[in-house]
């Protein structure tokens, strides 16, 4: 199976759990909205979740509430960071945004309610015992918030307007909260609900988040609209703080290369097991969309 192909399995299987948690809500735009934002995404961040459970033995049927959970939040953070006070952007997945597709007022309450959604997921006691659930909503809760994905995302539009560049380390935190704190949620996710330590896995996850960020940054100045589905050539003329501002494209494209070698070593002591992992990795970088 090639890692495409896995992807988008795993993809299926998170999406069809979010549709049963769907199934029976009101017959509103909101919820309408909300089917259309969890749609056309990579699934990158629930896959992470699906494989580290697959590492210790944990079937996908055991965790794929948290795999959904991670996506609802991640959906959630794409509607509320395309709105017009935020990224301004007008398509997403190769679809109109939902601000445009219905209004703003339904963009703010879809994500709204698809990040309490998330929290609702994983009270599912598929996932395991009490201390379990607590620990993993605990986690979400740390990394989406002032402290994780919404502090990078202030630190992102703060830069905006700071009047001078980032420096490396201060444009390190930012993208290590932005997208780092979710993705590495996800790839501890698995060894919480197998009660295993999640140490190396976050480790491989702290290096793979921030190649993610600095992939995506890449593909805003060279990458093709018709395959990342979304507008780009952006993030300069918006005044970004990218690691691409900062290092130049080959500056930038060295260090993911680094970091996914990073990635890699982390983790050298699941062996084998852990070949699709390192699959994810490369892929992270080698993405165009
Ligand atoms: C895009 O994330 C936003 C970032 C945090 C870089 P993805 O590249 O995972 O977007 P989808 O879910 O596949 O659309
Ligand atoms: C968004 O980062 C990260 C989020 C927390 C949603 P970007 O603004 O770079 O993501 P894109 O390029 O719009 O997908
Ligand atoms: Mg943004
Ligand atoms: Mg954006
Ligand atoms: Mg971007």
């Amino acid at each position: 199976m090639t890692f495409q192909t896995a992807l988008n399995a795993a993809s299926e299987t998170v999406l069809a759990r979010l549709g049963k948690a769907l199934d029976g809500r009101a017959d509103l735009p909101l919820v309408h909205a909300m089917r259309y934002a969890l749609q056309g995404g990579k699934g990158m961040r629930g896959f992470l979740v699906l494989e580290s459970a697959a590492l210790f033995g944990v079937k996908a049927e055991v965790a794929v509430s948290a795999a959904a959970a991670v996506e609802a939040l991640h959906a959630y953070s794409l509607v509320h960071d395309d709105l017009p006070c935020m990224d301004d952007d007008d398509l997403r997945r190769g679809q109109p945004t939902v601000h445009v597709k219905w209004d703003e007022a339904t963009a703010v309450l879809a994500g709204d309610a698809l990040q309490t959604l998330a929290f609702e997921l994983l009270t599912d006691p598929a996932l395991g015992s009490g201390d379990v659930r607590v620990a993993l909503v605990a986690g979400l809760a740390k990394a989406s918030g002032s402290e994780g994905m919404v502090l990078g995302q202030a630190l992102d539009i703060a830069a905006e307007t700071a009047g001078r560049p980032l420096t490396l380390p201060e444009i390190t935190t930012l993208q290590a909260g932005k997208t780092g704190a979710l993705i590495r949620w996800s790839a501890e996710a698995g060894a919480v609900i197998a009660g295993a330590d999640p140490a190396p896995l976050g480790r491989y996850a702290a290096a793979l988040g921030l190649a993610f960020q600095i992939a995506d940054d890449i593909l805003d100045v060279e990458g093709d609209a018709a395959k990342t589905g979304k507008r780009l050539r952006k993030d300069a003329e918006a005044g970004k703080a990218t690691f691409v501002s900062l290092l130049g494209l080959d500056g930038a494209k060295t260090r993911a290369r680094a970091l996914v070698a990073e990635a890699e070593a982390a983790l050298g002591p699941y062996g084998d097991r852990a070949a699709t992992l390192i699959d994810a990795a490369r892929f992270v970088i080698a993405r165009e969309n």
